[in-house]
């Protein structure tokens, strides 16, 4: 269950503005349940949730015949066909794990030097792959399991079992290429955006492969999507309204904070769901994200004292682990003394609590949201509160939460460039 705590944003907001524009919140609110907002045909995530599962036993018997049989699994997506299986592996795996399977993900962006050395660490290894695209047209992926698909056809004679196909029921360029090739597929349903589809099979498959429990992961994000939905006092609720009215008075910016470096595949996960969602009609928040305390390094200065229009979100872990404890040592040499009998976990705390203060001071509103742990069920809390807020907070700012025409004017004029036919 996800907390969160406005303590530092109080200031910053006016009490009467927040309680007269609470009738809109519960109206966005209601249009979201009832499906009766701008693009309530792509709520297909929620009855995912909700009412029809996706197919975890098939999920978890691919997961379980790939880290049987491969060294390397290759995930081939880009948005919303790559960053969720990413923010949530990243989130559960622990720091310095080893694994026998080794996750790689290619088609997510276009460097020729990554895609050649890609190729070439392949070598000699059990590769399986799983190509992620709702349309199968996109450049990223296309050409990465172009290149992918052929060296499986020139390595191994049993390629057909070995390329798992992520796309649309139907239509599409994937769909033909598996019926002609026989390759197995698992469906993004029809009704579930790319950014809203890390909890489909579109996540689920990398997610499982990597050792991770899917059904706590589905679990955690059922059971808080249906507290966000009773009638309850609401936390992702009071986000959308309290971004709201900070976008209003001026504010540009979210910096999403988080002090665990595994929640940076997260951070990148958000980034996706709130700039696409909110991004339209010159509206929304820029979403960025910064690692702390790495960042109070670099970033940390115009937090405090740079241009006034941001606002920060702190995403903290409630039991993140105590980490080791700090001993005496004699003679106190690096004067570190005074913090002995303290764990890592409580002085990460201070280095937060005070943070959220100081940045407060200088003039930064600041939320926390707090993740009870770093397991699957706090990490699909999460990805159920972002995705419950920040359609509440799209109807808030009167536009489509759920489409993303803008995302074609530059592929209109790449395509251009490489002569791509009509
Ligand atoms: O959110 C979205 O719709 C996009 O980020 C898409 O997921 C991304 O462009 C990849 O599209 P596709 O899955 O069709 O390859």
């Amino acid at each position: 269950m996800i907390a969160l705590d406005r303590q530092h944003l109080a200031p910053f907001l006016d009490d009467s503005a927040r309680a007269s524009l609470q009738p809109y919140v519960l109206d966005a609110h209601r249009a979201v349940l009832n499906g009766t907002g701008a693009g309530a045909d792509m709520l297909g995530w929620r009855d995912l949730l909700l009412s029809t599962p996706p197919p975890l036993d098939a999920i978890e018997e691919v997961a379980e015949e790939i880290r049987e049989r491969a060294d390397v699994l290759v995930c081939i997506g880009i948005g919303g066909s790559y960053l969720g299986a990413k923010a949530v592996i990243d989130a559960l795996t622990p720091a310095f794990a080893e694994d026998d399977l080794e996750i790689v993900f290619a088609g997510h962006h276009l460097s020729p030097g990554y895609h050649e050395r890609l190729l070439e660490t392949l070598q000699g290894k059990s590769v399986y792959v799983n190509v992620i695209s709702k349309s199968g047209s996109t450049l990223e992926p296309s050409l990465a399991f172009r290149f992918i698909r052929r060296y499986l056809e020139r390595t191994f004679d049993d390629t057909a079992e070995r390329i798992i196909v992520t796309t649309g029921p139907t239509g599409g360029l994937l769909n033909p290429l598996r019926d002609e090739k026989g390759y197995r597929k698992f469906v993004l349903p029809d009704g579930v955006g790319g950014r809203f589809s890390v909890l489909t099979p579109v996540g689920l498959l990398p997610i499982a492969a990597a050792g991770h429990d899917v059904r706590a992961l589905v679990g955690g994000a059922s059971d808080e999507l249906k507290r966000l939905d009773g009638p309850q006092a609401n936390p992702a609720l009071d986000y959308a309204a309290d971004r709201y009215l900070l976008h209003e008075q001026g504010y540009k910016t979210e910096l999403l904070a988080a002090f665990e470096p595994r929640l940076a595949g997260v951070g990148g996960w958000w980034q996706q769901l709130f700039g696409e969602s909110e991004g339209k009609e010159h509206k929304g928040l820029f979403p960025a994200v910064a690692q702390y305390t790495s960042d109070l390094h670099s970033l940390g200065q115009y937090v405090q004292q740079g241009q006034r229009s941001l606002v920060e979100s702190f995403l903290w872990v409630d039991d993140a682990g105590d980490g080791p404890t700090v001993g005496e040592e004699d003679g106190n040499p690096d004067e570190l003394n005074y913090l002995a009998g303290k764990t890592y976990a409580e002085i990460n705390r201070s280095a937060y609590e005070a943070t959220a203060a100081a940045h407060a001071e200088g003039g930064v509103p600041n939320w926390t949201l707090t993740m009870p742990g770093l397991d699957a069920r706090s990490v699909g809390a999460l990805i159920a509160f972002y995705e419950h807020a920040v359609a509440v907070g799209g109807y808030l700012l009167g536009i489509n939460p759920f489409d993303q025409p803008g995302v074609e004017n530059y592929k209109q004029k790449m395509f251009s460039l490489l002569g791509r036919p009509e």
